[in-house]
């Protein structure tokens, strides 16, 4: 077994543990956080029902983006339809049978890693060339898009010029799981893509890309427009109000 072998199995227990842990305690945080205000946006459904299919609206198509920016939209969709698909073509390096529809999916998934480039070269040039955008724009903001960038040139490089061993690689990550370490292909492309998606497993919990799980938790989005019907109290000011 080769150092790197064993330095990239540290890794990747220690980046998911901050991944999942980190993850754990951002979303307990929000989900303690009061809504003292009723504030959907309107018009907005009155029904809890209504709520649900706005919301999944909201995660599929990115509704609210498309009416705020159709470029941004553009890009922003395409980016994250396509790693939606690349992220299920690589189920596959962690399922051993590998299920059907991940199978299905792996011709698209290939097609997506350009969708994903494409969609972070649209958002990375709105960074650059929109002044507004330019000026509220901080490192961190370039970082994520170059990092994850980065990840999806370094696959492509595996997959179209500096070949790996998959099948190695599926060992290496399935005994990972089984807690029965396996050697990992000694490609330096391959140790890049796997040093940036530790990279990107260990920041997700204190960056921007929280906006994921935060959707979920935005007030203006997951409240019932029934402040006619029913008095809105937060829990803690239910506490008061009883005292
Ligand atoms: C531990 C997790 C990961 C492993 C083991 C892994 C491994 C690989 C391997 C071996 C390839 C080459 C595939 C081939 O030659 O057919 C690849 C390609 C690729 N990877 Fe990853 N990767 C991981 C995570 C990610 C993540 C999180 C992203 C995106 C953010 C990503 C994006 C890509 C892309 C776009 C490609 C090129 C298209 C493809 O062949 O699927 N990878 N990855």
């Amino acid at each position: 077994m080769s150092a790197a072998s064993i330095v990239f199995a540290l890794l990747f227990y220690a980046a998911t543990a901050v991944l999942v842990g980190g993850l754990a305690w951002r979303i307990a945080d929000y989900a303690r956080t009061p809504a003292p205000l009723k504030i959907p946006t309107t018009p907005a459904p009155i029904t809890r029902g209504g709520v649900a299919l706005r919301m999944a609206r909201e995660v599929v198509f990115f509704e609210s983006l498309f009416k705020g920016s159709l470029w941004t939209w553009l890009f922003g969709w395409l980016f994250h339809a396509s790693l939606a698909l690349v992220l299920a073509r690589h189920l596959r390096y962690f399922t051993e049978p590998v299920w059907g529809w991940v199978v299905l999916v792996q011709p698209l998934g290939i097609l997506a890693a350009f969708g994903m480039l494409a969609g972070l070269a649209g958002l990375l040039a709105r960074r650059v060339l929109v002044d507004r955008i330019r000026y509220i724009s901080t490192p961190s903001d370039y970082l994520m898009l170059v990092l994850l960038g980065l990840i999806a040139v370094s696959g492509l490089l595996m997959k179209y010029v500096v070949r790996t061993d998959v099948v190695a690689v599926k060992a290496y990550f399935l005994g990972l799981m089984r807690l029965d370490w396996q050697p990992l292909p000694a490609d330096p492309v391959l140790y890049v893509h796997l040093a940036l998606v530790a990279a990107l497993m260990i920041v997700f919990p204190y960056s921007k890309l929280l906006h994921a799980p935060g959707v979920f938790f935005s007030p203006s989005r997951n409240q019932v427009d029934d402040p006619r019907d029913a008095r809105h109290l937060a829990p803690w000011a239910a506490r008061l109000d009883r005292s």
